[in-house]
Order: C-alpha cells, then sequence, then structure tokens
C-alpha cells in the first residue's frame, strides 16, 4: 500500500509512522506536514535513516494546498490517505479559532475533494470524541450519539466529520471516520495535559489545575489508537464512524497526583486555576463497534501506559527541551542542509 500520512511529524501521527513502517515491510508513507509548532521533523530521524527516499517520502506542505496534494497523490502513486493533521489544542482554539478552520475544515476539504478528483478508493480521516460534547456523570459516547461541540476546536473537528459524511453520502466517496478519546505517550507536545505536568513536575513548578480537577477523560496509550486507525484502514466499512477508547476513565486530578507520586514530588505543587470556558466536563467511549467489527481492543491499562510514558520523558529530556524552544528547527535545517 500507498499511503498519503498528513500531520506525520505530529504526536500521533510520528507513532503512526514508526508503527506502519516496521509493521508493513511493502507499505511506502508519503508525510505531508506543513510543521507548525506542534511537527517536528526531527520525531522521525531514524525513520529518514532507514527509509528516506524508499520507503518513506517526506513533503513540507499544506493540506490545504490542493495542487501540492494533486501532485504527491499522482507522482507517488497514493492508493490511499490517512489525515491526522490538525491544530490540536482546545486551549489555542479558544484565544483563536481562524488556523483551527483553515486547516481542520478548509484543509479536509481540500483533501477530500483532490482524493475524489482523483478517484482514491480508500481515505480515513482521524477525528475525536470531542465532536459528541460532554457526557454527565454516566454512560458512554456511542457513534449514534448526536454531535454537539463545545469549543472552537471541537466545532471545527465535527465540521470535517459533516464533510466526510457528506462526501460519502453525495459522490459516494470511501471515507471512514475514526473518533478517539484521550491520547498520551511519547512525542506529545508538552502543552496537553499529561506532558506538561510531567515537565513541570520534573522542575519543580506548580501544576496548573483546571477548575476543581474533576473533569475526566478517557485516557488511550498512544499505540492502541494507533492499532485502531490501522484497522479502519485494513477493514472499514466506508462512510463508518468508529469510536476507539482505552478503557480508563480518570478525572484530572488524579493523572495528576499519580503524575507527582512517580516523580516523588509534593502535591503542595498543584495550583487550582480558572476553569477553561465551556470545558466539557466528562468524555467515555463505548468502542463495541470497533471490538465487534475491527477486533480492536486497547492493550495497554493506564497504570502501564503513564510508567513508561514517564519512562520516555524522562530519558528524552533533550526532546521536551527542543520542541518548546524550537531549537530543533535551526538542527534540522542544518542537517538537512548540508544533505543536499
Ligand atoms: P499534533 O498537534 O501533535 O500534530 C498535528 C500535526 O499536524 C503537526 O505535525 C502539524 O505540523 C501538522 N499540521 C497542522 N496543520 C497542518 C496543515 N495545514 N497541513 C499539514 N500539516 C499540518 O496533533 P495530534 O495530537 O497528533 O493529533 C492528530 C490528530 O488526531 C488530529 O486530527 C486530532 O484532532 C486527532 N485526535 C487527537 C487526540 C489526542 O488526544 N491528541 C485524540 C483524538 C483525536
Ligand atoms: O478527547 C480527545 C481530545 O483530547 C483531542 O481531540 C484533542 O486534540 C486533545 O488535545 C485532547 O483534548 P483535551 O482538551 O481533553 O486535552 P488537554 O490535554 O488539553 O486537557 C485534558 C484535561 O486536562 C482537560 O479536562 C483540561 C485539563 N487541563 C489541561 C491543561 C493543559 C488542566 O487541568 N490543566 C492544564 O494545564
Amino acid at each position: 500500500m500507498r499511503l498519503l500520512v498528513t500531520g506525520g511529524c505530529g504526536f500521533i501521527g510520528t507513532n503512526f509512522v514508526y508503527m506502519m513502517l516496521r509493521k508493513h515491510p511493502d507499505m511506502v508513507i508519503v508525510n505531508l506536514d506543513k510543521l507548525t509548532y506542534a511537527g517536528n521533523r526531527f520525531n522521525l530521524l531514524p525513520i529518514e535513516n532507514e527509509f528516506g527516499g524508499t520507503r518513506y517520502h517526506f513533503v513540507h506542505g499544506d493540506i490545504a494546498n490542493a495542487e501540492l496534494v494533486a501532485h504527491i497523490i499522482t507522482e507517488h502513486k497514493i492508493d490511499a490517505v490517512v489525515n491526522f493533521a490538525a491544530e490540536s489544542h482546545v486551549d489555542r482554539s479558544i484565544a483563536d479559532c481562524n488556523p483551527f478552520i483553515l486547516t481542520n475544515v478548509l484543509g479536509t476539504q481540500v483533501l477530500l475533494d483532490t482524493a475524489r478528483r482523483l478517484g482514491l478508493p480508500k481515505f480515513v480521516h482521524v477525528s475525536t470524541d470531542e465532536v459528541y460534547g460532554t457526557l454527565g456523570p454516566t454512560g458512554k459516547f456511542t457513534e449514534e450519539t448526536p454531535l454537539a461541540p463545545n469549543s472552537p476546536y471541537s466545532a471545527s473537528k465535527a465540521s470535517a466529520d459533516m464533510l466526510c459524511r457528506a462526501f460519502f453520502e453525495t459522490y459516494d466517496f470511501p471515507v471512514t471516520i475514526t473518533r478517539c478519546s484521550n491520547n498520551y505517550g511519547p512525542f506529545q507536545f508538552p502543552e496537553k495535559l499529561i506532558p506538561l505536568m510531567i515537565m513541570k513536575a520534573s522542575r519543580g513548578e506548580s501544576l496548573p489545575v483546571y477548575g476543581d480537577g474533576m473533569n475526566v477523560r478517557d485516557w488511550i496509550y498512544v499505540t492502541d489508537h494507533c492499532r485502531g486507525v490501522e484497522l479502519t484502514l485494513l477493514k472499514g466499512k466506508p462512510g463508518q464512524a468508529y469510536n476507539f477508547g482505552g478503557n480508563a476513565e480518570k478525572p484530572n486530578i488524579e493523572v495528576v497526583k499519580t503524575i507527582l507520586s512517580a516523580l516523588g514530588q509534593p502535591e503542595t505543587l498543584i495550583n487550582y486555576v480558572k476553569d477553561r470556558p465551556g470545558h466539557d466536563r466528562r468524555y467515555a467511549m463505548d468502542y463495541s463497534m470497533a471490538a465487534r467489527e475491527l477486533g480492536f481492543e486497547p492493550e495497554y491499562t493506564f497504570e502501564r501506559g503513564i510508567a513508561e510514558t514517564l519512562e520516555w520523558y524522562k530519558s528524552n529530556e533533550a526532546w521536551m527541551e527542543q520542541v518548546q524552544s524550537g531549537s530543533y528547527r535551526t538542527f534540522m535545517d542544518k542537517w538537512y542542509g548540508e544533505r543536499q
């Protein structure tokens, strides 16, 4: 299979590219990434060294550039797209939602349109549980739950899901949607709860917990999500949306206390701050359709996943420094410059 992966230099995309190239010896991946603040080409340096120019190709560019997308699909004889590219952070969408509309809505529309025009037989769009809005103390989201997004981020993702649905209904375009809960693991940018708290706790800084800390997320280790996307690509039904979750509902404060305790830091570092506007109270995923139709089951317990995540961040302090300062860009420009 010759795959166009978008946003492959971000957190989940990076983990997906590693997994797919190692697991599928016949697979070729073209990674189209704009390298926003969240995209780091350095993540995939070992892949570039091992497979660059043969089974792996990197293209620096925007999914909203129709000409570029068409060129990649024809030049590389692409037969499937997996769309990870997005602006992904809720707090940033509250501050300025413009880039979210440009990438998550218009960018997805350009990808869908171009792939349809060129007759691509497969398109997986990576969405999120946040399109369903929020849950009360009980129940779970199913694929039948109506979309009710509450943040500009989730509104942009829900809009893209609606476009996917319309492309299937109107043009019979074979697009499948994945909706997953909160991911954690290696390579996650330290603006999201778990890596941010690991970074701050290991430096002895105070940890900002929004509101009362009792908002609940259903945590899934990133490689479990990547397997869900892989199964959707290989076995998903066109026009279908599939839920993925980690069977690990936790209030934020419990996650924060687990991190503090693992790092031997005191709970006095916890700082309850003003709540996020429109903050969804609880997410929980019913993934029984993915279990039944795709054979999906998460492999990681939260205890195992958080232990491996803490270990990864401990062994990759330089990565944390690089992504925060953006200094890896200078390094990479030099590294690639010397090889041109
Ligand atoms: P991320 O922010 O870590 O990475 C996003 C990547 O997309 C970056 O490499 C960035 O450079 C790239 N990108 C942004 N705009 C682009 C554009 N216009 N053209 C090309 N590339 C562009 O995000 P992530 O956490 O890896 O999330 C990946 C996808 O999974 C997103 O669609 C997100 O909505 C979805 N998702 C994330 C989670 C989660 O917990 N992180 C859960 C469910 C779904
Ligand atoms: O559910 C899937 C979604 O998970 C993805 O679609 C998004 O791309 C991803 O960013 C994530 O969204 P959340 O808003 O749930 O993740 P975040 O890590 O920003 O926050 C997790 C919870 O922790 C949330 O209830 C807000 C809270 N929080 C977050 C930060 C950054 C804090 O209390 N303090 C913080 O500093």
